[in-house]
Formats: C-alpha cells, structure tokens, sequence
C-alpha cells in the first residue's frame, strides 16, 4: 500500500504548486493567450485531442485565418473542413467541428456558449472538449480530465503509476476536489495540472526530480512501483486501414474535381482493404460518390 499522502489531507497543495510551476514553465502556446475567443480555444482543444502541439500549431493558425468564426465555417461545404484539416489525423474531427460551427450558427447566434450544459449538446463536443472550453475560454471551475491529469492524480494523490480504466464520472469528482475555489484560479490549476502532466509526469519517462511535486507526491513517496503488466504499445499506422484511409483522402484533398475510381485504386496495391477503406470513409460521411464511379470530398 502507498504511503498515505499529505495531498490526501491538502487537497489544495496541489494547485498551489502546479498554478507556480505553470507560472514558471509553461509553454508559450497562441490559444493560451489573454483574450483568445472561445471558438479559437474550442477549435485547439479539438485538434489537441489526438495530435501533438507541434503539429497543431501550424494548422489552427491556418484554419482560424480562413474561418475566425463558427458563421465563416459554417458557410461552406464540409468537404472544406476535411481539406484544411490536411495531415492532422482522425479527419472525422473536421466534419464533427464543421456541424459544430453550423449548430453554433443556427442555435446560438455564431458564438460558443459559454454554458456546460449547452456546451455538452454541441456535435463533436464531449466531457472533457465542454469543460476544456468553459474553462480556458470563460475562466469557469470545472475538472478539466484529459489522459495527462488522469495519470497526474493516479500518481500524485493515489500513490499509482497509472490512471485505470477512464471512470468520467469518478474521475471528474477526483479532479474537482483538488481546484480552487476561485473560478479564475480553478481555470489556472486545470492548465498546470495538464501541462505537468504532458512535461513531467509522462508515461513513459517521468521527470521526477524536476517535479514540483517531488516532495508531496504519493507515488514517488511510495518508490515510483511500476505499473502491472506490458506498458501499453503504440498503435501500429503502418499498413493498418487508417493508413489506406489516410492515402486516399490525401488524393480528394488535393483534387479540385471529382475523381475517378481507377486513379484512387493506385493509392494502395490490396483491393480488399482498399475497398473496405473506401467504404468506410463513405459510411463516414468523409468522402462522397458523385458520378459514374468518382469521388470527392462531401459539398452541401
Ligand atoms: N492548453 C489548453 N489545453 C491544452 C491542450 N489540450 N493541450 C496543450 N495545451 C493546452
């Protein structure tokens, strides 16, 4: 059994000295700057889901330059959204954050509400993207419980090396115990909780000594015990379907007309899982079949 830790009965230790630390070490990110809009913070929480910073950087500054609003997304084809989305990954991303942005238009005047709730309801838009928002946007207190704070909390406050199994429910109230009163200040500790957690307390290679928490932290107290069984694998891309589906999007994006069957068939030499690639990314709503046996990316 781990030690007991002083966080247990302080609950509020943590956030005094993550909220230091971030003050400190923060990466220096646009969408974290003092008034960036809601739909800009939405939109990087969207990207960020799946995707490394690196990569989101240079695709939000494009997106939020072609569409600073939901009302400039929403005016176009979702087949836009999936062409800008370029390599960032899981495309179907694209097509959640362009119905997003027509819902925000039809049901909320073209802003992001700033309502939990409402937030909640938005297509695209799950437990931890609503409170990412609420948060970050409009300064509100809510557990903001991504994988890094879930380890974050498992290691510090539990004394384990690993989150288990993603609980939302326990997990949200697990988180909401250690924020501030002060919404502003909740808003900042959510920040620092998920920045210490992608810097330092990684899965794999966990910066102890450079820690703020070195000193209160269960698991370290407890002699940093590994995690049971096999450390989980990366997902294999590599010759999987997402990578057919990822090869024959890239032709649909960079094609200005529809395009036929015989040149998508030279993405990829295995017919079956062509086929079913293709398949999947119509079921998906991805890509459309337009005429005589030629594709593009979805219109309307
Ligand atoms: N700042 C706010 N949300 C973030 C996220 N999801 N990833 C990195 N930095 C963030």
């Amino acid at each position: 059994m781990p030690e007991p830790s002083l966080l247990a009965s302080e609950p509020s230790l943590l956030a005094e000295a993550a909220i230091r630390w971030y003050d400190r070490n923060a990466r220096d990110l646009p969408w974290r700057e003092p008034g960036v809009g809601a739909w800009p913070v939405l939109v990087s929480e969207v990207m960020l889901q799946q995707t490394p910073v690196a990569r989101v950087l240079p695709a939000w500054r494009e997106w939020l330059a072609r569409w600073p609003t939901p009302a400039a997304l929403a005016a176009e084809p979702p087949g836009e959204a999936i062409r800008m989305w370029g390599r960032l990954g899981y495309p179907r991303r694209a097509l959640r954050l362009h119905e997003c942005a027509r819902v925000l238009v039809d049901r909320h005047g073209g802003e992001v509400p700033a309502n939990i709730d409402d937030l909640l309801a938005l297509p695209g838009i799950g437990a931890y993207t609503a409170r990412a928002v609420a948060a970050f946007a409009y300064g509100q207190r809510h557990p903001v419980v991504d994988t890094n704070v879930r380890r974050l909390v498992a290691r510090a406050v539990a004394g384990e090396p690993d989150a288990g199994p993603a609980t939302t429910k326990a997990d949200l109230a697990a988180v909401a115990r250690l924020l501030p009163e002060e919404p502003a200040m909740a808003a900042r500790a959510s920040v620092a909780f998920m920045e210490l957690g992608a810097l330092l307390c990684s899965a794999r290679a966990p910066r102890c000594t450079d820690c703020p928490l070195w000193r209160v932290c269960a698991w370290r107290l407890a002699g940093q015990p590994a995690a049971p069984g096999p450390s989980r694998r990366r997902q294999q891309y590599a010759g999987t379907d997402r990578q057919v589906r990822g090869l024959l999007l890239a032709v649909l994006r960079e094609a200005a007309a529809p395009v036929a069957r015989a040149r998508l068939d030279q993405v990829w030499p295995d017919a079956a899982q062509r086929d079913r690639a293709l398949a999947g990314l119509i079921a998906d709503g991805l890509v459309a079949l337009t005429t005589n046996d030629s594709y593009a990316l979805p219109g309307a």
